[in-house]
């Protein structure tokens, strides 16, 4: 069943930053870059780590996981780099109005 869930508004999220949110059993790491917003799952697929406590590699799309330092593709949920071989999970965001909204399958 496809769910749209309001997670914030654009301005709670400044350009270059991440932020957790956790709604309706999924956690879900909302990135922004510039005016584009990414949401991907929050736990790192290597061990049970908070991606949006890592940076944001705004020129890759991609964050980093600041425990052992995969990337993330923000795209596709990819690692990019090791020790992580495993995809996270990603989400389709809409922005209405002022919300941000996402979309859980
Ligand atoms: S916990 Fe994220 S790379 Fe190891």
């Amino acid at each position: 069943m496809t769910v749209a869930l309001r997670l914030c508004s654009v301005a709670d999220v400044e350009p270059g930053a991440a932020r957790r949110f956790d709604v309706d059993g999924h956690r879900i790491a909302l990135v922004r870059i510039g005016d584009d917003f990414y949401a991907i799952g929050d736990r790192c697929s290597h061990a049970d780590v908070s991606l949006s406590e890592g940076e944001v590699l705004a020129d890759e799309r991609e964050i980093e996981c600041w425990k052992h330092g995969s990337t993330f593709d923000l795209k596709t949920g990819e690692p990019q780099s090791l020790p992580a071989t495993k995809p996270v999970p990603v989400y389709e965001v809409r922005i209405e109005g002022d919300d941000v909204i996402v979309v859980t399958t």
